[in-house]
Order: C-alpha cells, then structure tokens, then sequence
C-alpha cells in the first residue's frame, strides 16, 4: 500500500504523504502543499481537519468509542476516580499508589487562592455569570504566580502550575457561586477529597461544620471523569492555539474556559434544562418540540442532541443516562424533568429526521439533569464540565508544549474587495 496520495491539479501531480494514527487512521499531510502547489485547503469548522497529532485521547464517533491513554470511559468511570484520571491524562500512565498519594496530597496543599483573589471576586456584579467570573480569575492566577507567564521554565516549575490550576479550580468555582449568592466565603478543607472539598465550599458556611452526602460526592466524581477530554474539541483547540503562541497555563485555561461557555459546547448542559423546563411549562408537549427542531426556518435546536463526531452514541451519554436513574433514586429525587427527558429521548430516535443526521442525545442530555439532582443551580452546570475538563486542557496543553508544536495560524481564502483608491469622506 502507497504511503502517499497523489493530487492531479492543471496537469502537474504532486504526491502528499500519508500518515497513520495507532489506531489505523489515516492522514494526508497537506503541510508541504502551498509551498509546491500554490494551494491550501479550506475546512470551515476544522471538521476534516486534524490539528496535530496526540497521545492523549481516542475516539471512533461511528463505534461510539472513547479511551484515554487506551483506557475505554466505561472502565474508568466505574473503577477509578477524578484525580486518578486526571494523572492519567497529564502523565500518560495511570499512577502508582504512592505516585496517587503524592499527587492528591500535592494537589490538596494548594487549594487555598491568595487574599487579593477576593478583591477581584468582588468586584464582579452578583447577577454576572459563574462561567465569565473563573475564566477571569484564572486569567488572573498570572498576576500572582508571575514566573507561570514563562511556560519555558524547568518541567518541575511548569508542573508547579498544572498543581495549583488543578487544586485551586474549585475554591475559584465554589468562591464565584458564593459571591453571587452574596453568601461568606468557605475555605477549603485539607482533610476532605476533591469532589467533596468542592462541595461544601459549595454548600457550606464558614460558621457550621458541613457534612457531604458520600453519594453527592461519588456521582460528581463519575460526571467529572466523564467530562475529562475529548480529543482536539472547541475548547481544547482554544486551549492549544493560545498557548501555541507560548502564553502562560493559566491565560490558555482561561481562554479555554470562555470556549466551554457557548451552547453549542459546554453550555449545552444548562440549555438542555431551560429547554427541558420551557416544555414543561408549556403544557409538556414534546411532539411540538421535536417539530420546531426539524423547522429549518426556526432557528429551535433540540439541546443535548448531535455531536460533531458522535453520530451513532455517545458512550458518556449512555454512562450518564443510567448514572441519573441510580442517582435520582439514591437521593429519593422525583424530577418531572427527567420523564420529560426521556419521552423527548424517546421520540427522537425513532425520528426520520434524527436518524438521517445522525443526532443522540450527547453527554450534556442528561448531565443537567444529575446536577439539579445534586443540588447545584443552573448556571453553575458548565462550571461543573469545567472542573471536569480542566486536566484534558492541562494534557492538551502540555502535549503541546513537549511536541513542540508551531503557533496556530490558518490561512484563508480572501472574498473581500480588489485593490481600491481611499474615498475622501466628503465624496462617500
Ligand atoms: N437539533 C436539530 N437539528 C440539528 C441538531 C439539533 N440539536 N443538531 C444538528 N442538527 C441538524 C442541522 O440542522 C443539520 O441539518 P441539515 O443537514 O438539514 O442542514 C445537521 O443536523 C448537521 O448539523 P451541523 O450543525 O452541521 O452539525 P455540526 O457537527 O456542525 O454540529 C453540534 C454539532 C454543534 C453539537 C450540533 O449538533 C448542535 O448544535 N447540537 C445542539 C447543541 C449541543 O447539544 N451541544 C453540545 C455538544 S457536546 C459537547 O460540547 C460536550
């Protein structure tokens, strides 16, 4: 089998080399094209693009099939834990019980955010979204670790960074609901687990001993698993090409935060409930719902539904689904919501419409659904995919750094106007 593919343009060939991924997928390298063609290719979207190469994450969108660093989600999300995963993604291997013991304990000693941080809190507006707050407060991680604005420095000073990102996410997460709420700050709690410090810094007040329901604490750690990465994404692709141009860890998350934040990536989870809520108010007809979705002159999406590269499942979603039921149940929750879920679910797969495109209910379908369950509000959901995309971000970027990968830079076809003289404005 050849390892080029040849492309025949005004009569001249011109042979471009063709890569293979380990899992056998196949690439042609189009880098070397407009220096011996004079062409580049456009690929609005990047959806035949690959951006690099990665170590990090598979996935097969037709077999519904997801492995980190070979692992597949299944296993992972029900014999593992957030932090371990997270190792996993950073490093490359899942660790040693003592590698474990190191990194949480690591992890747990930074949790703590310097005293100015709460000056910048509160400068924020209560009514200001959750998601705006800890992207600027990351960004902000600069100002107070200043070395972190050179991501040259030694590997252990970068890892430095990757801790402190990785512990303090949460006390800057739980600190942004608060201040809207209005509510005192809690501290964090070297004594408790990731999950279950974030929570009652949460939940808690700093007046009264707060105790976290194990179960809560378990169900957010299997969502957080289940949102660790997804290969070249929205925000990943943000997180990787702002730090191409060798910006600091923390201005790279932050970008990668206000990425997440739109409804067509992260933002998906707390859409799917204010659509799941507005069809319950409106009488709980989901048969009129799935019409406005197929409407092409209505710009309605069914929220939660298609993926760009899920088009069979999605293996978080299935996980999720069935982490919900067990959830609502173990916390002796009855949510309306839920049946409304299923039923819309339900009717939309038998849907000619959504069969032809290829369009299931994606990991944030039910997601929302757990949260309100755990009792977290609604705009704090893509704060919670955040937290649990945060080591994919780290991965990514890192990866990026030790591959050494050049600045992003597309190029594009220029539409606009020719070469044209300046018009003086009293003759416009
Ligand atoms: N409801 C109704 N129709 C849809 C939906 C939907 N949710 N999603 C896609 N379609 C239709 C499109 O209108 C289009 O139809 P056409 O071929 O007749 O024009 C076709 O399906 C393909 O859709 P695209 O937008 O081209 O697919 P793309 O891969 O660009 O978009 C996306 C994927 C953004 C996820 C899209 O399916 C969507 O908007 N879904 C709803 C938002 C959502 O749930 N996002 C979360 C994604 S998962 C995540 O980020 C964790």
């Amino acid at each position: 089998m050849s390892n080029f593919a040849e492309l025949n343009y005004e009569g001249k060939l011109y042979q471009l080399p063709v890569i293979e991924g380990s899992e056998g997928e196949k690439a042609i390298d189009i880098s070397k094209l407009r220096s011996t063609s004079g062409l580049i290719t456009i690929d609005k979207g990047f959806k035949n693009t690959g951006s690099t190469e990665s170590a990090i994450t598979f996935l097969d969108g037709e077999k519904g099939v997801l492995r980190h660093r070979g692992y597949s989600i299944e296993e992972l999300a029900d014999k593992s834990s957030f932090i371990e995963v997270a190792y996993l993604v950073i490093y490359g291997e899942l660790p040693t019980e003592e590698q474990l013991k190191d990194f949480q304990l690591e992890i747990t000693h930074h949790t703590l955010v310097h005293e100015d941080v709460k000056a910048i809190l509160e400068g924020f507006p209560s009514k200001a979204h959750p998601m705006g707050v800890i992207s600027s407060l990351v960004s902000s991680l600069t100002a107070f670790y200043p070395k972190s604005l050179d991501p040259n420095r030694s590997s252990e000073e970068v890892n430095g960074t990757i801790i402190r990102i990785i512990a303090k996410l949460p006390t800057l997460a739980a600190w942004a609901f608060k201040n809207r709420m209005r509510q005192p700050l809690v501290y964090p709690n070297n004594n408790l687990d990731y999950c279950s410090n974030f929570l009652r810094m949460m939940f808690g007040l700093p007046t009264e001993d707060y105790h976290v329901d194990p179960v809560v604490s378990k169900a957010l750690d299997k969502l957080l698993i289940l949102h660790v990465d997804h290969e070249q994404n929205c925000s990943a692709s943000t997180v990787r090409i702002v730090g191409s141009s060798h910006a600091s860890l923390y201005a790279s998350i932050s970008a990668g935060i206000a990425a997440l934040w739109g409804p067509l990536h992260g933002g998906a989870n707390q859409a799917v409930i204010e659509m799941l809520e507005a069809i319950k108010a409106d009488g709980g007809d989901v048969s009129k719902y799935i019409t406005k979705a197929k409407d092409k002159s209505d710009p309605f999406r069914l929220m939660g539904f298609g993926h760009r590269v899920y088009k069979n499942f999605d293996p978080r979603a299935r996980i999720i689904k069935k982490a919900a039921d067990d959830v609502l149940g173990a916390l002796g929750v009855n949510d309306p919501i839920l049946d409304i879920a299923k039923e819309l679910e339900g009717v939309a797969l038998k849907d000619q419409y959504f069969i032809d495109r290829g369009l299931y209910p994606n990991v944030d379908f039910y997601s929302g659904i757990i949260y309100r369950a755990l009792g977290i509000p609604t705009d704090m959901f893509t704060v919670m995919f955040a937290l649990g995309r945060l080591p994919g971000w780290v991965a990514q970027w890192k990866e990026m750094r030790e591959y050494g990968d050049p600045i992003g830079r597309p190029r594009q076809v220029y539409t606009g106007h020719n070469d044209r003289p300046y018009v003086p404005i009293n003759e416009r």
